[in-house]
């Protein structure tokens, strides 16, 4: 493909999202990325997420956690460019460790997995001796192996029911476990750093991780919108608060909003989630009309540019590496997690 035609099918799609001479300058590096990426036999896999012109330029696959999990899985390619955040990647190479992972920023890191260490699951591991430990997908390596499975926006309550344990412990957003709680019908509780639990009757042991983008939602968003557009669909990641996604029509991961925006005909959607989406979905669905509450972009997922993915084609950089014992222990937890599914 030539520049031209690279920004001629960068225009049929993000004529009204992206300013034309923004358009003409990524044109050039996404045909670059693409000439280098089949040079070096890479494969790139996008998260949703991911800026408009760069999502549909340079990405072979797109996707949720999950799907781009299973997609790092199964790749022959001899690199796996992740144009997502840091624990993506190590999610990547832990499922498929002879390949070269790359990150095309360091500083892609993420507030939920910054929340948790590996020592405070063994700590609480210690404090609830037996009860089984699920972790989202949005935590490190080393967390992951302290953890008996993972789970992802879109699998989480199935994983949590594939336990016949009257217990769980699910790291560690708070508000993805009380959706899950809800949706489960299991009280839960989170239990204070060195304090007696007095609690009883409890299903689920939670953590107060948050997301630093759905956790700045709110109802009163919701109630301002629905006055303006009574008509409005609203879809909410179940990252958001339980009061949100209540308030809202449908929640689900990054990829089920997608697919219920294209295969629904709603007047108009507006969807509770990262900025960069609405744009991406705004361009593939031209008629359908998408509000925009849009001042929160993820300031990780932001980090990554078609600038930055050039230089990591070129200088193999950043790569990513998971000590072997971690691996092994995280993988086990990982691979329960897709074939729960
Ligand atoms: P998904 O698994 O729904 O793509 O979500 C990932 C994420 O980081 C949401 O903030
Ligand atoms: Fe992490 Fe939230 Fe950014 Fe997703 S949107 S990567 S959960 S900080």
């Amino acid at each position: 493909m030539t520049v031209q035609d690279m920004y001629l099918k960068l225009k049929d799609k993000l004529r009204d999202v992206v300013p034309d001479a923004e358009l003409r300058i990524k044109a050039e590096l996404a045909n670059e990325i693409n000439r280098l990426k089949t040079e070096r036999n890479a494969v790139i896999l996008g998260h949703n997420y991911m800026e408009p012109a760069l999502y549909y330029s340079i990405c072979d696959f797109t996707g949720d956690s999950l799907e781009l999990s299973r997609k790092a899985a199964e790749t022959d390619k001899d690199i796996i460019i992740f144009c997502g955040v840091r624990f993506m990647a190590e999610t990547a190479k832990i499922l498929n460790p002879d390949k070269v992972v790359l990150l095309p920023s360091e500083k892609a890191g993420c507030s939920l997995a910054a929340s948790i260490t590996a020592e405070d699951v063994r700590n609480l591991k210690a404090r609830y001796p037996g009860v089984p430990v699920v972790s989202y997908v949005n935590t490190y390596a080393d967390v992951k192996a302290e953890s008996d499975v993972c789970c992802t926006s879109s699998n989480a309550a199935a994983v949590v029911n594939s336990f016949g344990s009257d217990k769980v412990i699910f790291l560690p957003d708070e508000f993805l476990a009380r959706n899950v709680a809800a949706e489960t019908g299991k009280r839960i509780i989170f239990p204070m750093k060195d304090e007696e639990n007095f609690e009883e009757n409890y299903q689920l042991i939670g953590w107060r991780g948050r997301c630093e983008v759905h956790e700045k939602f709110t109802v009163e968003d919701i109630d301002n919108v629905r006055k303006q557009f009574p008509d409005v669909v609203i879809l909410a990641h179940p990252e958001c608060s339980p009061e949100v996604v209540q308030a809202s029509d449908f929640s689900g991961s990054t990829t089920a909003m997608i697919r219920y925006v294209e295969e629904t005909k709603a007047p108009r959607y507006l969807l509770l989630t990262e900025c960069a989406m609405g744009d991406n979905v705004a361009a593939a669905n031209p008629d359908k009309e998408m509000l925009r509450l849009c001042s929160i972009r993820c300031p990780h997922m932001n980090q990554i540019t078609l600038e930055d993915t050039l230089e990591a084609l070129r200088r193999t950089q950043y790569v990513i590496e998971v000590p072997e014992d971690i691996r092994l222990k995280a993988a086990r937890a990982v691979e329960r997690m897709i074939s729960i599914g």
